[in-house]
């Protein structure tokens, strides 16, 4: 295999030589013999962000593929041991030789399954980054996580998350999300994190996240694992169902048994979506010590912006259709007229306490001036 040097934060790798697998002046990183995804660098600079906080001694790098994770732990944030794991023994050469050229001292190499890996050894920060969905992979990852540990799930299966593949979404997550909303991203974050909360619950675990995002095409969660069934108990009790109505925009999140198909405005259907987590996405000490440059440090200045705000956003362009306005107010208008918040879901998005008929006098008035 021809290998190409390339440079990452403080990391120095191998990865095969992308220019020999080519086709038809196409290329795509899944084509490799052995994974690198630079697209994917502002996921590893944010986690190694995240791990410079939590300074955990020993990290598991459950799907290590070019070790480029792991090593840049070792290297960035001090991590004192770090466990690298992929299931290809392709990937394991690369590691071998990523591991020697970064001169990373103490370090285990295993070829397994992550299932096995995760329920045969113990971290402090358990890194799941698979391809598409983590669901088959997190309850290991909760079994395996020391106590109050991280866990980090990358997920780049957008469609169910989102809403596009209900059926998918129902196997992978065990919710129902039958129509992408018009705050989807939110949705898909959400019903992860529910999901996560649901198996934890199985161990007598409680989770809480600290930091959750949307990016480009993924989603990733971080979340502390606390142990004991009231832990449990309480973190399920952030699970709940959020509903949007199709004609009105109007939208409503519920944790109690209460009905939210009529829409409250308009009396039509709502379209219901969960079981989802309704409460915090952030722990607020972890993510305004994390500072970053570049498009990581762009992206958790937005993420910080929206730590106090409430669940769930109107996308001002869907929003504005909906309600036939002639045209899409500025976002600028409709934070400051609702006392809003800017979100980073959504660069036309506004999260807002203020109840719907002000935000419609908001929506209003901004088009007319
Ligand atoms: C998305 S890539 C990981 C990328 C890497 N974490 C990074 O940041 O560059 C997924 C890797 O997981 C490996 N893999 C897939 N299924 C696995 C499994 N069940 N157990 C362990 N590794 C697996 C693949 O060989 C691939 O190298
Ligand atoms: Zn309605």
């Amino acid at each position: 295999m021809k290998k190409a040097k390339v440079v990452e934060g403080k990391a120095t790798f191998y990865i095969p030589d992308p220019q020999d697998y080519i086709k038809d002046g196409k290329f795509d990183p899944a084509w490799l013999p052995v994974f690198y995804n630079p697209r994917m660098k502002i996921n590893r600079d944010i986690s190694v962000e995240l791990a410079k906080v939590i300074s955990p001694k020993i990290v598991i790098d459950a799907f290590s593929a070019s070790g480029v994770r792991g090593i840049r732990y070792a290297l960035e944030a001090g991590v004192s041991h770090v466990i690298f794991n992929d299931v290809d023994k392709n990937a394991i050469s690369l590691i071998e030789e990523n591991i020697k050229l970064n001169s990373i001292q103490s370090f285990e190499i295993y070829n397994m399954d992550a299932n096995a890996l995760l329920n045969s050894k113990r971290g402090f920060f358990v890194d799941i980054d698979p391809f598409g969905s983590p669901s088959p992979f997190i309850l290991s990852a909760v079994r395996s996580v020391g106590r109050r540990g991280v866990i980090g799930f990358t997920a780049t299966d957008l469609s169910p998350l989102e809403g596009s593949s209900p059926r998918s979404c129902r196997r992978k997550y065990g919710a129902i999300n039958n129509r992408k909303l018009s705050f989807s991203k939110e949705v898909g974050v959400r019903i992860l994190l529910g999901r996560i909360a649901s198996e934890a619950s199985v161990e007598e675990k409680g989770i809480f996240p600290i930091m959750s995002f949307y990016y480009g095409h993924f989603f990733r969660v971080f979340i502390r694992v606390e142990e004991g069934a009231t832990k449990a108990d309480s973190s399920l009790e952030n699970l709940g169902l959020v509903a949007e109505c199709p004609k009105c925009g109007f939208h409503k999140f519920s944790n109690d048994s209460c009905d939210l198909r009529k829409c409250e405005i308009c009396g039509s259907e709502m379209t219901v979506a969960g079981p989802l987590w309704l409460g915090s996405l952030y722990e607020s000490e972890v993510l305004t010590s994390m500072n970053s440059e570049g498009e990581a440090g762009k992206l958790l200045n937005k993420i910080k912006q929206e730590i106090s705000a409430p669940a769930f956003y109107y996308s001002l362009d869907k929003f504005s259709s909906m309600l036939n306005l002639p045209a899409v107010p500025s976002t600028k208008d409709i934070v400051e007229c609702t006392s809003g918040f800017y979100t980073h879901f959504d660069p036309k998005g506004v999260k807002t306490n203020m109840d719907y008929s002000e935000v419609i006098k908001c929506m209003k008035n901004s088009i007319k001036n």
